[in-house]
């Protein structure tokens, strides 16, 4: 196969320097369609215009097509005409202008690797980004070709009665033999990643917007029509993301039709494909039966994504996907500014800067650490990450912090008018930036460029007698692979001071901006002894260290004004407290305790925030503050401290569960709190050991109405050793077996466990009939979620490495990206122990020699071996 190859091999690697325009461009394509699952036809008629002055032939990309016909200017070419190697088509062609015309073949059924067209549960769709275009026709599979787009489609009418690609639908009717045909056209100009095209048999849950300036748009959401009923609040949530872009950003929708497509098998969460957006179902399906709120918010959140994309990737998309954060760290500061809208901008905030912590603090710290922007690729597919969605989603909220949220308005308009119909970098969005504000974001650009956590040292001198204050402040980029040398950051970090007796703010939130590797600042006319207050919404995505004693972060979790940094003084004080433990030093549970008491009892405070402030930090999170992690350390001093938390807090939490009790189900910020804080309060109970506890849980898990406190009560019992256990895992399954979405909280639900038998019950699972490799969402809520739980996964013996490489390589056979994702957590063993990071690096050398590896793998294995 032409995208697998050996070990031995040498991929090739693609570098941003690079970069050169095309030498020919394509104003238009039409394509002609036979579908049929088993073997399809794709006609592709290309007008392709020389790009100034060069003697260059036009070169194609392919993969795994079955050429069949190649046409120049009307003519049938023969063999020799044309050249094919690996999988690249090459024609010489005269003139400034020619139409070039290929049929080839491809089989749909036969596509496991969900790239380019495939079929999923009897649907037939595209994904195309990024550089799955080549696997339908012979095209320059590259970002910044752009092209008006003719697509005409023939189908089985039985099979298939529904045909939708990007545009309008400009003519449809009736063939031969039972099969009925459409015509698509997309006036707007756009790169062949965000082609689309679906036929099957769908029903739609349709409805209409009306833009701003009195066009009437008709959205439709298509799904298999058993899944109807579950389309509502995605709908809401698209109506919602239209307005809010309006109303936020000034974007109007630009074509009469909007649709979106859920389909089961599907690589990444949703896809953007202009006016056809492809679902994976998990972010469209959602009653309260079935989705958790967690679920809700998160298919609010993807639909406004790839709704945004719609101005920020589809009418300015990127030159070259070294740019990828260009539309997409862009897109999710506007996806997260838009879920910090609909309810408690605190906790919204929290939920981004956990995930930033969960998942890019690490890719960043590890093997595979590459800058937003990065410099080189062997695989794109494994850019699709943390650093460049979220990390980069921080560079944007940093550039609106600097500039202040009228100029970061007039900077996006300039750009979005600047750039219209082009294909952009990175670097024009700063420039349009600065253009807008006169601000001198030449430093700034260094994030762009530098991989690595920023680390932030700050230590505030209180002079009593002179009533002033003196900050010092020091920052170190650490090291990261191919960038031993860094240059200090432009980092903004909004500061306050406190006063320590009054808690009040003594010097108001300001901007620090610190440029140079130490600053000073001083602080005059202080009457009070001050506490610093620091990265106050989390404005820098960096570490601050900044030795507050338990005491001081105490009082700041109670006293902060800032409710985000409430947050971060109470987690800091709770991970130092696991790290005195798990390090051998002597400690003390009561400021923690006693932190979590008084966040419990503040009324002025909703409850969304108090279930936030109160969770322990994760045991990843816990070892990732750690030079060596000692997993079993880890989870024991963790424990430990829930237990104690647990017992000293007994009846507030009991009171905090009761009082978020009794209540129907709604789905409501207001509701939403109240679960989640119940379910916190569950699992504190749980732990607690309490006779009663096991009971609890089960008349929650039964009595539920809802996913999110049936889910929670589940959770709490799988993680016990309660003799309930295995009866509410039976009867989840037997209430859910039919329904995927719901059944991957099962497997999930079981791969999370602290269990000790995790890893026999993860390895019995993979066995169980409802397992499926194919399906990405089932493949990564077992072994996906397994890699995630940490001391299971770094079992002593290594068999959690082994079963984790076993499951990559036989998922790498079929469906190489989605293998590639589940091996991060291979690529952490240096920060092992010896014989668990020896473990470690032999299953990746394992991985390695295997023979057929794909290049998406392989770039994964040999980074991570370093
Ligand atoms: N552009 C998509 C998004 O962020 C991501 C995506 C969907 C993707 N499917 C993919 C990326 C397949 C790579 C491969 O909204
Ligand atoms: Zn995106």
């Amino acid at each position: 196969m032409s995208d697998m190859q050996s070990a031995a091999a040498t991929p090739s690697v693609t570098r941003r320097e690079d970069y050169r325009p095309p030498d020919w461009l394509l104003p238009e394509i039409a394509l002609d369609f036979q579908l049929d699952p088993v073997r399809t036809t794709v006609r592709a008629r290309l007008t392709v215009v020389r790009n100034e002055a060069h003697d260059e032939p036009l070169r194609l990309d392919g993969d795994g097509l079955k050429l069949l016909e190649v046409w120049h200017n009307g003519k049938r070419l023969e063999e020799g005409d044309w050249q094919l190697d690996n999988d690249r088509l090459t024609i010489p062609l005269e003139g400034g202008e020619a139409i070039v015309e290929t049929l080839v073949e491809i089989a749909p059924e036969k596509n496991s690797q969900l790239m380019g067209l495939y079929a999923s549960g009897g649907i037939l769709c595209t994904q195309c980004e990024a550089e799955g275009f080549r696997r339908i026709t012979f095209f320059p599979d590259r970002p910044d070709v752009l092209s008006r787009y003719s697509v005409r489609m023939e189908a089985d009418r039985d099979r298939f009665p529904v045909l939708l690609s990007n545009g309008e639908c400009i003519e449809s009717g009736d063939g031969e033999d039972g099969r009925h045909w459409a015509r698509w056209y997309d006036p707007w100009p756009k790169p062949c990643y965000l082609f689309a095209l679906v036929a099957g048999d769908l029903a739609a849950n349709r409805d209409s917007f009306t833009t701003r300036s009195g066009k009437e748009v008709a959205l439709a959401i298509w799904v298999r029509e058993a899944d109807l009923p579950k389309t509502g609040h995605a709908m809401a949530a698209l109506k919602d993301s239209m307005a809010w872009d309006e109303r936020v950003y000034g974007r109007e929708y630009d074509l009469d039709q909007f649709n979106i497509v859920a389909v089961s098998d599907f690589n990444f969460g949703a896809m953007e494909n202009k006016s056809l957006n492809i679902f994976n179902s998990r972010y469209i399906l959602a009653d309260a039966e079935t989705a958790t709120d967690a679920d809700f918010d998160a298919i609010a959140g993807v639909v406004a994504h790839e709704y945004f994309h719609n101005w920020s990737g589809n009418r300015v998309t990127c030159r070259d996907w070294f740019q990828l954060s260009l539309k997409e760290g862009f897109t999710v500061f506007r996806d997260q500014q838009f879920s910090a809208d609909q309810g408690s901008e605190a906790v919204a905030r929290i939920g981004d800067v956990r995930m930033l912590r969960a998942a890019q603090f690490p890719e960043d710290a590890g093997p595979l650490a590459h800058p937003v922007r990065p410099e080189s690729y062997i695989e794109i597919s494994n850019f699709y990450t943390a650093t460049v969605y979220n990390k980069g989603a921080e560079l944007i909220r940093m550039v609106q912090a600097i500039l202040g949220p009228e100029d970061f308005r007039k900077g996006s308009d300039l750009y979005f008018e600047r750039h219209d119909g082009e294909a952009a970098t990175c670097e024009d969005f700063v420039t349009a930036m600065e253009d807008a504000s006169g601000a001198d974001l030449g430093q700034f650009r260094l994030w762009y460029r530098q991989a690595g956590t920023p680390k932030v040292t700050a230590r505030l001198d209180h002079d009593a007698e002179g009533a002033r204050a003196v900050l010092t402040l020091s920052q170190t980029v650490p090291a990261t692979p191919d960038q031993a040398e860094k240059r200090p950051m432009a980092i903004p970090l909004k500061t306050a001071l406190l006063g320590e007796k009054s808690g009040r703010p003594i010097v108001p939130e300001r901007l620090v901006m610190l440029e140079e590797e130490s600053q000073e600042i001083v602080f005059d006319g202080l009457t009070e002894r001050p506490v610093l207050s620091i990265n106050r919404h989390f404005t820098a995505p960096v570490t601050v260290e900044s030795n507050k004693d338990p005491k001081t972060l105490a009082f700041l979790s109670a006293h902060d004004d800032d409710p985000f940094a409430r947050y971060e003084a109470m987690q800091q004080l709770m991970v130092e407290t696991i790290i005195d433990a798990v390090s051998g030093r002597q400690t003390d549970h009561a400021p923690v305790i006693e932190a979590v008491r008084r966040t419990l009892a503040d009324g002025d405070l909703d409850k969304a925030f108090i279930a936030e402030a109160v969770i322990l930090p994760s045991e990843s999170f816990v070892g990732d503050q750690m030079l060596v992690v000692d997993p079993e350390a880890i989870h024991k001093a963790r424990e430990a401290l829930r237990g104690d938390l647990a017992r000293s807090l007994a009846e507030d939490w009991r009171a905090a569960y009761a009082a978020s009790s009794g209540n129907a189900y709604e789905y409501s910020p207001a509701a939403k709190g109240l679960r989640r804080l119940r379910a916190v309060a569950l699992g504190y109970i749980a732990a607690d050991g309490a006779d009663d506890a096991p009971g609890l849980a089960v008349r929650q898990f039964e009595g539920a109405d809802n996913m999110t406190d049936r889910q929670a009560a589940l959770g709490v019992l799988a993680n016990s050793d309660w003799p309930e256990r295995i009866a509410a895992l039976d009867d989840f399954y037997a209430r859910y077996r039919d329904d995927a979405l719901v059944l991957d909280k099962w497997f999930m639900v079981q791969a999370m466990s602290i269990r000790d038998d995790t890893v026999t019950a993860v390895e019995a699972l993979a066995a169980h009939p409802d397992f499926s490799i194919e399906n990405p969402n089932r493949l990564r809520s077992l072994v996906g979620a397994f890699g995630g739980n940490q001391r299971a996964f770094h079992t002593a013996s290594g068999r959690g490495y082994r079963f984790l490489a076993d499951f990559i390589l036989k998922a790498d056979a079929i469906n190489p990206q989605t293998a590639a994702r589940l091996l991060p957590p291979l690529g952490k063993w240096r920060r092992f122990d010896e014989q668990r990071g020896a473990m470690m690096r032999a299953e990746l050398e394992r991985i390695l020699a295997a023979p057929d590896l794909s290049k998406d793998v392989f770039e994964q294995a040999s980074k991570s071996l370093g």
